[in-house]
């Protein structure tokens, strides 16, 4: 219940991004950071990809780029927007079960950890780890410490408002944010927060090896992003 509620409400009309610069920002950033990882021509699976306005960016340093989106309008709208580009395919989180092992150089999970239960992340690490190539690298990305405050996650977007050059609106998102369904949804179903320790040790019992990197990807440095590779 409390998964079909996140997956419902990013298929909705939200107002997380707080302008169209802040949007394309965000994705642009992920992408460029996302496709450090990419080894010439790899393959790479990108699990969660919401909107994916930057996918072109990870689909030019990559062979084939599978975006795999759960909400429905989201994934409807990025196969329209990328129908042209011969490396990108559209895939359900269920499509995946259909894939052979050893499709992919990397996966990447981006900003999702934190709407999963334990029990969907189990089979999920599973699932990234049939479909990784022996040497292939898992990328989770973006996952919530336990002990970050609120006020971090706000520094964090006004220094890329400034940077990008919405600060201005990332201000008056901050309000409206407060009053927004994403704020009642936090409350009522809550965000999954990790401790590196545990993250390092979930991982390597799916049977990775696993490091945290010294960068997150994305605009959040106090959020962690781990590679894992598939023993
Ligand atoms: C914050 S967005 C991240 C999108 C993109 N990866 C990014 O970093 O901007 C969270 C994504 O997780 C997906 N999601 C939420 N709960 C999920 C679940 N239980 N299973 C699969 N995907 C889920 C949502 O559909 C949404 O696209």
């Amino acid at each position: 219940m409390a998964t079909r509620d996140w997956i419902s409400f990013w298929d909705s009309k939200h107002s997380i991004y707080v302008n169209a610069r802040h949007h394309h920002a965000h994705y642009r950033r992920i992408a460029d950071d996302m496709r450090r990882y990419v080894p010439p021509d790899g393959t790479v699976l990108d699990y969660g990809c919401g909107e994916a306005l930057a996918a072109d960016r990870v689909a030019v340093v990559a062979g084939r780029l599978v975006l795999c989106e759960a909400a429905p309008t989201v994934r409807a709208a990025i196969a329209t927007r990328s129908a042209g580009n011969g490396k990108i395919e559209v895939r359900s989180p269920e499509d995946l079960a259909a894939l052979p092992d050893h499709s992919f150089d990397i996966v990447v999970m981006h900003s999702v950890a934190q709407y999963l239960t334990p029990a969907e992340l189990g089979p999920l690490l599973a699932l990234f780890h049939r479909l990784l190539k022996p040497g292939g690298l898992f990328v989770l990305g973006d996952v919530i410490p336990l002990k970050v405050s609120a006020v971090t996650d706000v520094l964090a977007l006004l220094r890329f408002g400034a940077r990008e050059g919405f600060l201005t609106a990332a201000l008056f998102g901050l309000v409206r944010t407060v009053f927004s369904s994403y704020s009642r949804l936090r409350t009522t179903l809550g965000l999954a927060r990790y401790d590196e320790k545990d993250v390092l040790a979930t991982l390597a019992a799916a049977d990775f090896v696993a490091k945290r990197a010294n960068h997150n990807i994305g605009h959040n440095p106090e959020r962690m992003t781990f590679l894992a590779w598939p023993m």
